[in-house]
C-alpha cells in the first residue's frame, strides 16, 4: 500500500493587506451581495470575477421555491461572465457571504458543483484562476482550483 498526502498552500490576509486589484474583486463580491434573491435561506452570497480584459462580471445566489432550480452566486457570476465574453479568460474570483446586513463572520466556502465548474473555467483560460474565499474581516486566497478541488474531473479524463 501506498499513502500519498495532498497540501494546499492558502494564503490568510485581511482585507487592508489586499492588492488593489484583489480589494476591487472583493469589493465587487460584496455589492453583489444587493442582487440576491433568497427568500429561503436568507443567505446572501456575492461573487465577482476579474476578467483577463479588466471587466469584473459579478453574480449572486439565485434561490428557488423548488430548491434545486436555484444557482449559487459563483456559478451565476462565472456562467454570465462566459456569456458576456466568451473568449476571454477569468483571472480572479471573490466571494462572501452576509446575512442581514452583516458580512460573514466565516470565509464563504464554494459547494462542490461549483468547484466543478471554476475547474473548467481553469481549462478555459489555460491558467489557475486566483480564488479569493472571504469573510467580514479575511480572505483566504487559494492561487488556483487545484486546492478546493484536489483530482478534479475535467476534459482530460474523458481522453
Ligand atoms: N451559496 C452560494 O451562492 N455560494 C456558496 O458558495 C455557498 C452557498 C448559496 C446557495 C443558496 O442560495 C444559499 O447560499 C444557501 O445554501
Amino acid at each position: 500500500m501506498k499513502t500519498i498526502e495532498i497540501a494546499a498552500k492558502i494564503r490568510i490576509c485581511s482585507h487592508i493587506e489586499l492588492t488593489d486589484e484583489q480589494k476591487s474583486v472583493v469589493e465587487a463580491a460584496k455589492k453583489a451581495t444587493s442582487g440576491s434573491y433568497s427568500p429561503y435561506s436568507h443567505f446572501k452570497v456575492g461573487a465577482a470575477v476579474l476578467l483577463a480584459n479588466g471587466e469584473i462580471i459579478t453574480g449572486s445566489n439565485q434561490e428557488n421555491a423548488a430548491y434545486p432550480s436555484g444557482l449559487c452566486a459563483e456559478r451565476t457570476a462565472i456562467f454570465y461572465a462566459g456569456a458576456r465574453f466568451p473568449d476571454v479568460p477569468i483571472r480572479k474570483l471573490a466571494i462572501i457571504s452576509r446575512t442581514g446586513d452583516v458580512f460573514g463572520s466565516e470565509i464563504c466556502s464554494p459547494c462542490g458543483a461549483c468547484r466543478q465548474v471554476i475547474c473548467e473555467s481553469e481549462v478555459r483560460a489555460g491558467a489557475p484562476i486566483e480564488i479569493l474565499l472571504c469573510s467580514a474581516d479575511e480572505a483566504y486566497i487559494f492561487d488556483g482550483i487545484e486546492g478546493l478541488l484536489p483530482f478534479g474531473f475535467s476534459g482530460k479524463d474523458l481522453k
